[in-house]
């Protein structure tokens, strides 16, 4: 398999592979380490070097899952993390990250997202975000959770504009993003992360993609993830520590979702047909 991913272009120039791998609920329980560090060295080597992670997950745990997994291996790999919205004043934010990248064993991330929106003003966020972009501890910045209000109201901000992407929660069965929020990240050359592209598991295990899957002789998670991976400007983060699994993901990004399987998928799985709340897990 060639190593080099698709990629997606940030509005600031960087690029970002298309495809990576997330890890909420990994560094839960020591038991499961040393599986959860084969499955993102294997995912690594494979050639999915965008890691997603977080403060809160395994709280603290996955990121030094991932500072065990990235160590002397830092410059192969685009890293992103987030913080939690409490966290996330004007010099709150510069100490989560300084712990984060302790955990994670590295001077900077890719890319510092806030997690969800919460009572802490945005403008703070940002002032904090751009703090850590200027002295090099961050690389770009961007949100999750934000529906199309949340980003009107972000990118009227001073440096707003400077968000670079929106993860959202996104999979076929889950589409209601593509009736405003995709097209409006679009037009501001934010790139959608879409998360739990899998469903949380329960995607690879529905009749009709599995019936569409093996009839492209592929697997269901390939299929779902291949589907997101065609969607313009749209990155894909699974979770996986099954090494078949990530196999499985990898898979995604050799298969190309031709005309008539998309069709079939548009009426296995249809687009909105008007507007709805952005769902969040
Ligand atoms: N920003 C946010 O608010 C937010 C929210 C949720 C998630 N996320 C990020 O998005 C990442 C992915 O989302 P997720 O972890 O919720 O769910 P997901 O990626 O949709 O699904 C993960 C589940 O699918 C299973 N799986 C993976 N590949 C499979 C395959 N080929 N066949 C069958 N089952 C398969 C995994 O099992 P095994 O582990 O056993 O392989 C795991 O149980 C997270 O890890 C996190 O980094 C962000």
């Amino acid at each position: 398999m060639p190593r080099l991913l698709p990629h997606v272009t940030l509005a600031s120039g960087t690029t970002m592979p298309a495809l990576g791998l997330g890890t909420w609920r990994m560094g839960e329980r020591s038991r499961d380490r040393a599986r959860e560090i084969a499955a993102l060295r294997l995912g690594i080597d494979l050639g999915m070097t965008l890691i997603d992670t977080a403060e809160m997950y395994g709280d603290g745990g996955a990121e030094e899952v991932v500072g065990e997994v990235i160590a002397r291996r830092r410059d192969e790999v685009f890293l992103v993390s987030k913080v939690y919205p409490q966290n996330a004043s004007r010099r709150g934010a510069v100490a989560a990250c300084e712990r984060s990248l302790r955990r994670l064993g590295t001077d900077h991330l890719d890319l510092y997202l806030l997690h969800w929106r919460g009572g802490i003003p945005l403008a703070e966020t940002v002032a904090a975000f751009e703090t850590l972009r200027s002295s090099g501890k961050i690389r770009g910045w961007g949100v999750s959770n934000f529906d199309r209000a949340d980003m009107e109201e972000l990118l009227a901000l001073p440096d707003g504009r400077r968000c670079a992407v929106n993860q959202v929660l996104y999979h076929l069965r889950c589409r209601g993003i593509e009736w405003d929020l995709l097209p409006f990240c679009r037009r501001h050359g934010i790139a959608v992360m879409a998360y739990s592209p899998l469903d949380e598991g329960r995607l690879p295990k529905n009749r009709q993609l599995t019936k569409l899957a093996s009839d492209a002789g592929i697997k269901p998670a390939t299929l779902a993830l291949a589907w997101v991976l065609a969607q313009e400007g749209v990155v894909a983060i699974p979770k996986a520590t099954d090494p078949e699994h990530v196999r499985d993901a990898r898979a995604a990004a050799e298969f190309a979702v031709g005309a008539g399987i998309a069709r079939e998928l548009e009426e296995a799985f249809p687009a909105p047909d008007g507007p709805t709340a952005l769902r969040v897990v």
